[in-house]
């Protein structure tokens, strides 16, 4: 089986203003710049107000800026949106796309998000599509893994690259909430979102985010299945994320 390098991303949402957002920024290189050489991979997913000024910061570091999410089309009269090609210009290797606090507050859907992963790896990002089941789908009955891949099939564009693609496996209830599956369920949706892909899914690193935090990181990074973290909050003290980080070392 080829050896999958690990991936943690940091997910700030709408956390940082520019000075604050900045000196996490530097604090989150300096770690990564002391533990050289690296053998994971950091990716760093400000506000978009922060990603000009972020990316001058990691320039020639071991660490890569993301997106937090894009529009579908490349340019256009679309008031407030940004498109993937934008972050590319701004440095940004990676993007989140389908989280679900924005498949919750913004209505977006599989439909959407697929388009969304099909207009990003485009412009030559590599997508961490967010998957991650509700508590109100568990109490119908249905299985993690059921509706994760469900979910996951229907949000993919037919022409995915695998190569440029990231799942995270985030349940929905786990994020912010302090709850979480065990390392062992965790383990076991990450082979079936693994196995989704055939045999393209022995190269597609499938991370797991809801709740990570310097204590519990540990043993769910000890799942061979688990190819890194996607963290929230735990992501905006530079000192916790790199207790986390160096898990997936
Ligand atoms: P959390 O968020 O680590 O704060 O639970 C994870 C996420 O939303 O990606």
């Amino acid at each position: 089986m080829a050896k999958r390098r690990r991936l943690i991303v940091a997910n700030w949402k709408m956390y940082g203003r520019l000075t604050s957002g900045l000196v996490l920024v530097r604090d989150i290189v300096e770690k990564a710049e002391a533990a050289r050489p690296l053998n994971f991979d950091v990716v760093l997913c400000p506000p978009a107000t922060l990603t000009w000024a972020a990316s001058e910061s990691v320039m020639g570091t071991p660490v890569m800026l993301g997106a937090q999410d894009c529009h579908t089309a490349t340019h256009g009269a679309y008031t407030g949106d940004i498109s993937a090609a934008m972050f590319t210009d701004l440095g940004c290797r990676y993007i989140i796309l389908g989280h679900s606090e924005r498949r919750g507050a913004h209505g977006e859907s599989n439909e959407l998000i697929a388009q969304k992963v099909e207009a990003a790896q485009l412009a030559g990002l590599t997508v961490i599509l967010c998957v991650g089941e509700t508590a109100a789908e568990l109490e119908s009955g249905a299985s993690a893994t059921d509706i994760v891949q469900k979910q996951l099939r229907a949000s993919l564009p037919k022409n995915v690259k695998t190569a440029h693609l990231v799942v995270a496996y985030e349940p929905v209830w786990a994020i912010g909430t302090g709850q979480q599956p065990s390392p062992e369920d965790i383990a076991s949706v990450n082979k079936a979102i693994r196995q989704t892909f055939g045999e393209a899914g022995e190269t597609v690193r499938v991370l797991y985010g809801g709740s990570v935090n310097p204590s519990n990181a540990g043993a769910i990074a000890a799942r061979d299945e688990v190819d890194g973290f996607l963290v929230g909050s735990a992501s905006l003290n530079a000192d916790g994320f790199w207790a986390i980080a160096e898990k997936c070392g």
